[in-house]
């Protein structure tokens, strides 16, 4: 939580990867910062979640009740933090949710709402970006796909929902929350219960053809998921898609305003719209890094890891990683061959990547065709004061 390692972290990731790559961080994990390590731990089996009490009880001490807070119960319980067996049957519920078909067929409504929410924005000059539509547009986009109604999430109700994530996906982060903010992310978690228990009963009692229905009725058709296992998968895929691909957006922005020679590359070609959205999550990952556990005794580029040892993989080092790519520290927009590790990698691979990419891609789409001229007010925005998800909650910006 430094605030000059938080503004920019980039140069210490640096000398980490040069200098210490496999680094035994004071706060009790290893450091891993290199490509080809980092892709290793994330899709090796040797390496999986394993003990979550006692992963979560490193940032604080061994009395710590872990499962007696609601928000850490919650992410116990969430398929990201698990292992198979339990992984793949949770998993399997929604990724059929997010097959590439399904997603291809969302586009049509994806660019709606994107030229709408644009469209609004368009009539309040040097509004804040990251409220006003950065995190309003996968809400609205996760909102539609599981069938929301607008008459059941009102413009208010839309800001609580985001308003109780942004509060509670701090315990996804790298560190011991304090007490205040502990017991924020508890009552926020248990009014998302609250919310996603009512839905699913609504859609028990009055079924339709969406999302939500298709997963209560596999719930019903299938005993081995509890009616907690819905909605937790449910209230991680609405979160999953939000702070991750808000900040992709924002970030995006940000970078078109610090960058006119590659913004200029997409005024005259539109085409690079899908290679710029690539760029945008290589060099300005929203999700800065994940974790393993070693659930053996293993070797990993030389080092031994003994069962037991937890390990940070740092995704946005690796994406800079001059052993993978060309020009790792400039953002550039072309097509590239090489893949960031943005999105994971093994059997966690980011089960909503290709609904990011593709909100990522008509965003930009959109933005260029209506408002070219748009200005972003670079020198007054401020960065949010997080390691794991990185991005601004302030950026003013003009569309015109
Ligand atoms: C730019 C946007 C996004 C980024 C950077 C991102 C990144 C990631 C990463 C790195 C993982 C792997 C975590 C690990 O290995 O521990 C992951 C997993 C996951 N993501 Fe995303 N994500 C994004 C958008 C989305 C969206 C839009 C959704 C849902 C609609 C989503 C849903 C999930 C889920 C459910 C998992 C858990 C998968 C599993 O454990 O099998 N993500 N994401």
């Amino acid at each position: 939580m430094d605030p000059q390692l938080l503004a920019d972290p980039y140069p210490i990731f640096r000398w980490l990867r040069e200098e210490d790559p496999i680094h035994r961080s004071e706060l009790g994990f290893w450091v891993m910062t290199r490509y080809d390590d980092c892709r290793h731990v994330l899709i090796d089996k040797a390496f999986g979640q394993g003990d979550f009490v006692k992963n979560i009880q490193l940032f604080y001490d061994d009395s710590f009740d872990v499962l007696a807070n609601p928000a850490y119960a919650w992410l116990s319980r969430v398929f990201v933090m698990q292992d198979p067996p339990t992984h793949t049957r949770l998993r399997g519920l929604v990724a059929s949710a997010l097959s590439l078909k399904r997603i291809r067929a969302m586009e049509p409504r994806v660019r709606e709402l994107a030229r709408g929410m644009l469209a609004d924005l368009a009539g309040r000059p040097g509004a804040n970006f990251i409220e006003s539509f950065a995190y309003r547009f996968p809400t609205l986009v996760m909102c539609d796909m599981l069938g929301l109604e607008e008459h059941e999430f009102s413009d208010d109700l839309l800001t609580q929902l985001n308003q109780a994530i942004a509060d509670t996906f701090p315990v996804f982060e790298t560190r011991a929350l304090n007490p205040d903010e502990l017991s924020l992310a508890n009552r926020q978690m248990e009014f998302l219960t609250a919310f996603f228990h009512d839905l699913f009963e609504r859609r028990r009692s009055h079924p339709r053809d969406d999302l939500t229905t298709a997963l209560v009725q596999a719930r019903e058709g299938d005993a081995s998921l509890s009616a907690e296992e819905l909605s937790t998968s449910v209230i991680g895929l609405f979160g999953a898609g939000f702070e991750t691909t808000a900040h992709m957006i924002g970030n995006g922005m940000y970078l078109l305003g610090e960058h006119p020679q590659e913004r200029a590359k997409l005024t005259n070609n539109l085409q690079l719209a899908k290679a710029a959205t690539e760029e945008i999550v290589r060099y300005e990952s929203s999700l800065q890094a994940t974790y393993r556990t070693a659930l053996a005794d293993t070797v990993v580029a030389g080092h031994e890891f003994a069962a037991g040892d937890r390990i940070l993989t740092i995704v946005a080092a690796a994406n800079r990683d001059k052993a993978v790519f060309t020009r790792p520290e400039a953002f550039v927009v072309d097509p590239r061959e090489e893949k960031p590790l943005t999105f994971g990698g093994g059997i966690h691979y980011c089960v909503g990547a290709e609904l990011a990419r593709l909100e990522g891609r008509v965003f930009l789409e959109e933005l260029f065709t209506a408002f070219p001229n748009f200005q972003v007010d670079t020198a007054n925005a401020r960065l949010r004061e997080a390691f794991l998800f990185r991005g601004f909650e302030h950026l003013p910006v003009t569309l015109q």
